[in-house]
């Protein structure tokens, strides 16, 4: 059973009655060898392989990822998922793990010195319990999205540390056992130094003793909370991912209480996972730390062509493949799940399409190589 008592469903591969006949019938449309990707996407191939991939009847996500015992979930943008009662239709029946894409940020959560807001927080957890779904809490410390009356307070050390001590204790305190796991330190590294990044307000008001205190806060509130470490670009072998390696392995070595490392796998299309990827998420594992991918999109340069979608079906697919690959890395968490609402194109001009659904909500070739990767054993 994991934490809180939530468990993503039955390890051992077995399925509901609905979802065992549905996973059936899209067995028996396909041989699992026949829809392994192609080698190579080209042009010629990628209508086939598409095809091959879609069906009819087709098992919610979340039920074959259960079966194999992991979380495959999608962040929440506030807007649709409270105006669009497809967006949550959607998330309930496909996803068992949710995080926000906003709401849990301090700026959101602490909007000012004596308030807290925690409305649209609630009402995604109390979703998620409605729905059996686990939450992942985004982001406790973060350089981004500070408020107004933080930055302009200009607090001493002890000010600024019983602040973070405070903002972390009431809101982790208020999800208590409700909450699998909270990115506790976000985008840390410095990308050109590949050190503690120093442009940040917690490092210029308490000094690289933030992340411990931060670890060390959350711990107390929750103690059965698994508590993650969270980038970019670090999921393969390199610089960056040296410098995560180093950074979580002296917090374990001290004692910190880190129970995982986040790859956030914001990629392009024509990604492909390397051995890199397993000898660094190995690695991780060895420290005694979760991997999870936790804000995977593949996102394509415009116009999108069907090999396009072919190959960023191929991406997904070899993400999913990853973490079930990977000796503890128990989710798979999409930044987002519908072209509709995708925050690529405003941040990433020129691309799009980066989800496995599309517009107008229906499943793209992406969502068919989920599901196959889910249903092809490791
Ligand atoms: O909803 C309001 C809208 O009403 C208003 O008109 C508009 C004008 O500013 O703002 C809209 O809110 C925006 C919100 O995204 C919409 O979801 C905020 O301004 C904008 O700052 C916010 O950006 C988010 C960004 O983090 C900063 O918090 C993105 O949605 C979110 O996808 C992005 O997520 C980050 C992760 O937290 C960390 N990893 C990278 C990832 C992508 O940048």
């Amino acid at each position: 059973m994991a934490e809180h008592g939530f468990d993503p469903g039955p390890a051992n591969g077995v399925l509901g009655p609905e979802t065992a006949a549905a996973a059936a019938a899209f067995e028996t449309a396909y041989d699992t060898t026949e829809v392994q990707p192609p080698a190579a996407i080209t042009a010629e191939n990628a209508p086939d392989w598409c095809r091959l991939l879609r069906s009819a009847p087709r098992p919610a996500l979340r039920d074959l990822a259960a079966a194999r015992g992991i979380y495959i979930g999608t962040a929440v943008d506030a807007a649709p998922f409270e105006g669009d009662a497809g967006y949550r239709t959607a998330i309930a029946r496909e996803f068992n793990v949710v995080v926000a894409s906003l709401v849990f940020k301090f700026s959101e959560l602490h909007p000012s010195r004596s308030e807290y807001s925690f409305e649209a927080s609630d009402a995604l957890v109390a979703f998620a319990e409605a729905n059996g779904m686990a939450v992942r809490g985004h982001v406790l410390v973060w350089h981004n999205r500070i408020p107004g009356w933080l930055l302009d307070l200009r607090p001493s050390r002890d000010e600024a540390i019983e602040l973070l001590r405070e903002h972390i204790m009431t809101v982790v305190g208020r999800y208590r056992g409700r909450i699998r796991s909270w990115d506790v330190v976000n985008e840390a590294i410095d990308n050109q130094t590949y050190e503690l990044r120093q442009d940040s307000f917690w490092y210029q008001a308490i000094g690289p003793d933030y992340m411990r205190l931060a670890f060390e806060f959350a711990h107390e509130a929750d103690p059965d909370a698994v508590l993650y470490y969270n980038d970019y670009g670090a999921e393969g072998l390199g610089r960056k991912s040296n410098a995560v390696y180093e950074l979580v392995g002296d917090l374990v070595a001290t004692g910190v209480p880190v129970g995982g490392v986040g790859w956030q796998m914001h990629v392009r299309n024509g990604f492909h996972v390397t051995p890199d990827h397993v000898q660094n998420g190995e690695r991780l594992n060895a420290l005694g730390l979760e991997v999870s991918i936790t804000e995977l999109d593949v996102a394509d340069p415009h116009p999108t062509t069907e090999a396009d979608l072919a190959s960023q079906a191929v991406a997904y697919w070899e993400v999913v493949s990853l973490c079930l690959r990977l000796p503890s890395c128990p989710a798979v968490v999409m930044w987002g799940f519908t072209d509709a609402y995708s925050w690529i194109p405003s941040f990433l001009p020129g691309f799009g399409n980066a989800t496995i659904f599309d517009g107008s909500m229906t499943p793209k070739p992406a969502y068919y190589a989920v599901l196959r990767a889910l249903r092809t054993p490791a």
